[in-house]
């Protein structure tokens, strides 16, 4: 698998969010809340090609980032580095799960691997990871838990429990669920400068418009794309407001 699709990130950063606690649990060192009444943030994130594909494709720079190799990547610090001091939760599917697991669990990563692909490996492996499944039994990776049903029930269920932001991490087919039924609060895309034909698709027909108001966009070195955007909610959600 490309350098560029393996989920990453740098240091944490407590100090730059006030609203989550300098120390953490004992046993899962996932940073908790200090306020439990705030609201769990429900980001998705999305990782695509031009069509709209979700398998990373080789193109010139896919597999480094611009620099120091130790050192994310802009993509990778606004997906990853920049939100480990305030997520306590990721959800997968149960593709993406095991794949993170055989690819990025701190027992997969090899320890001459650079640093910011560690300190991932090092956030995963504390945070709560949800995995979507009727199938699997047995999840094999610290922190994990077993869920399956309504997707809108299983997210609204997740937010009303105490902890930090969440993360949607895919696959593509329930990150399209998750926007045909607006059930994120933001959207961060990756768009990868490449029609590839291949891969998991991201789009399906949908019935409804949905809304979503641009927050910034910016250029990568080798042509990406990181765009951001909130969801609305209520009728201008759907473009009827
Ligand atoms: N580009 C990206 O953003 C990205 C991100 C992640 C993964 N990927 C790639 O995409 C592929 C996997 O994506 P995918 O869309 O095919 O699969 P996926 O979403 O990772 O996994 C699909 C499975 O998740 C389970 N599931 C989903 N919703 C559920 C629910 N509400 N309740 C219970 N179980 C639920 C089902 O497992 P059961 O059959 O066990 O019930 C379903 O078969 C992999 O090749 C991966 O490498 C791409």
């Amino acid at each position: 698998m490309p350098l560029k699709a393996r989920i990453i990130a740098n240091s944490t950063n407590l100090d730059a969010d006030p609203y989550v606690a300098r120390s953490f649990d004992a046993n899962s060192t996932v940073a908790v809340r200090k306020d439990s009444r705030m609201t769990r943030k429900v980001t998705a994130n999305l990782y695509m090609t031009i069509d709209g594909r979700g398998e990373f494709p080789k193109y010139p720079g896919y597999d480094l980032p611009a620099g120091n190799r130790d050192d994310p990547d802009e993509f990778f610090r606004r997906m990853w580095t920049d939100r480990y001091s305030d997520v306590t939760t990721v959800v997968m599917g149960r593709r993406s799960f095991t794949g993170h697991r055989r690819v990025h669990s701190l027992k997969a990563r090899k320890p001459d691997a650079p640093k910011f692909l560690l300190d991932y490996s090092r956030f995963l492996e504390r945070v709560e990871k949800v995995c979507l499944s009727h199938r699997l039994k047995h999840l094999n990776w610290a922190n994990s838990r077993l869920m399956s049903g309504d997707l809108a029930k299983i997210v609204a269920s997740l937010k009303r429990e105490e902890g930090g932001n969440i993360i949607l991490e895919g696959g593509p087919r329930l990150i399209h669920e998750v926007i045909r039924r607006n059930l994120a609060d933001d959207y961060w895309f990756l768009i990868m400068p490449v029609v590839f034909g291949r891969g998991p698709r991201y789009w399906f027909p949908m019935t409804a418009q949905t809304n979503l108001k641009l927050l910034s966009a910016t250029n990568m070195p080798y042509g990406e794309l990181v765009l951001h955007y909130e969801a609305r909610q209520g009728k201008a959600a759907t473009g009827t407001g």
